[in-house]
């Protein structure tokens, strides 16, 4: 998730990067943000959220041109007096790592996907669709038991967007949880002996990474721009649907840059081509991101209603209603456009497009509390809950809708 602009003043958070320490600290590679202060602002008016746009875009964390403790402070005056008090004290952020657990570093899951390989290779099939830009592989994991030639199928994927780390850690628990569960629970075993899930719990592979070892608010891919330093492309814009109309940039710089044509990204284009080809058996596109507590379907680019909004819809209703049913979180659901931003050349919108039916995109806890970086605390409950939501998709799948 990103928000769109400062114009939607709803966005209840601020993530705002004082650069207290001094500039050497931006040559210091794997710790970006050691030393940094997160403050959290609400702008409660069109007025504030203007203010706060201003010190914002001079805080761009990228560009490492503020710096120093005067700055810091000059800002922060400049924002008392315009009104904002700090609703609660500046945490120091830490060393990355220890906001999650370490296993969800990038080495670990494919240890842990190799491994599954070995010891579990009656249900599980790892296997690479390709290599990303700096040329790590693509891997998939192939759930389900190989009873019979034609299958229907599933596709999930976690961590189009790198800082969105609660997507891959969701990923990896749903594996878990399937292996664990398989012999004692009716309702995993029917999934399994019915359907293949195809899981792709890295999708930005080479983003993923980044967000460990440098930034950890990474979003894009990390290829390289001909005419500006700028690196990466947004693989949530960077698909062939709309591509690069509303809710998108061309900008090389912005978080939401769609790339110089569509699929340019080797990670889209790959999975792109997998889906492609499989598109007859695929009944459902699973996305996960964070943060926002939503679960989305087509359209992102457009205000319509897609052809089977019913069935959809009742998907989407009753597997928000069985995430609340675990620890009474309230997620919102419905057309992408209208319920988070409209936005352009979406893997949903490309899923839904390419017939298949069912494209939803989570949006995890929480609501901007602790946005990106979800204590470890909160990874259990928010993967239980999500868990209940992706058996209930999957079951409505294999009742007939009408
Ligand atoms: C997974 O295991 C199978 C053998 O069961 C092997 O052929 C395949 O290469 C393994 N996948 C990877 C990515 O190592
Ligand atoms: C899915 O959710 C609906 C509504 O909450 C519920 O009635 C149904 O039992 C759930 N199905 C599964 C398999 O969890
Ligand atoms: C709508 O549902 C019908 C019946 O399940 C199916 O044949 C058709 O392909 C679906 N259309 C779309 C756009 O999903």
């Amino acid at each position: 998730m990103k928000p769109p602009g400062w114009t939607a003043a709803q966005w209840l958070l601020c993530l705002l990067f004082l650069r207290i320490s001094g500039p050497g600290h931006c040559y210091l590679y794997n710790n970006r943000y050691a030393g940094d202060k997160v403050i959290r602002l609400v702008p409660e008016t069109e007025g504030k959220a203007h203010v706060l746009k201003n010190v914002c875009h001079q805080f761009k964390v990228s560009s490492c041109t503020t710096g120093g403790p005067m700055a810091a402070q000059q800002h922060l005056l400049y924002l008392g007096r315009n009104g904002y008090r700090c609703p609660y004290s500046p945490k120091w952020l830490s060393n990355p790592v220890s906001l999650l657990t370490t296993s969800q570093h990038p080495v670990h899951i494919q240890n842990w996907m190799h491994h599954l390989n070995k010891t579990h290779s009656g249900l599980i099939h790892m296997f690479s669709i390709g290599k990303s830009y700096e040329g790590r592989s693509l891997f998939i994991l192939k759930l389900g038991r190989r009873s019979r030639a034609y299958k229907r199928a599933v596709w999930i994927d976690c961590g189009i967007h790198a800082r969105e780390w609660i997507g891959p850690a969701f990923c990896q628990w749903f594996v878990k949880e399937v292996l664990q569960t398989y012999r004692s629970d009716p309702a995993i075993r029917k999934m399994l002996n019915h359907l293949y899930f195809y899981i792709m719990p890295v999708f930005n592979v080479d983003g993923y990474h980044f967000s460990w070892t440098n930034d950890r608010f990474w979003r894009k891919t990390r290829s390289r721009n001909s005419r500006f330093r700028c690196r990466g492309v947004d693989a949530n814009r960077n698909w062939k649907v709309k591509w690069c109309d509303e809710g998108a940039s061309f900008h090389p710089c912005d978080d939401t840059y769609c790339g110089p044509f569509p699929e340019s990204e080797p990670e889209v284009k790959a999975v792109a081509h997998f889906l492609r080809k499989r598109k007859k058996h695929i009944r459902a596109y699973l996305s996960f991101h964070a943060y926002a507590q939503m679960l989305l379907y087509p359209y992102s680019y457009k205000y319509a209603t897609i052809p089977n909004f019913s069935c959809v819809e009742s998907a989407a209703y009753n597997a928000v209603n069985a995430i609340h049913s675990a620890y009474g979180v309230r997620y919102r659901y419905g057309p992408a456009s209208s319920t988070l931003y409209v936005s352009s050349g979406s893997s949903m919108d490309w899923a839904y497009k390419n017939g298949i039916p069912y494209a939803f995109a989570f949006e995890l806890r929480d609501t901007g509390h602790f946005g990106f970086l979800l204590p470890e605390s909160l990874i259990k409950p928010t993967c239980t809950e999500t868990m209940l939501a992706v058996k209930n998709i999957t079951m409505h799948l294999l009742k007939k809708c009408h």
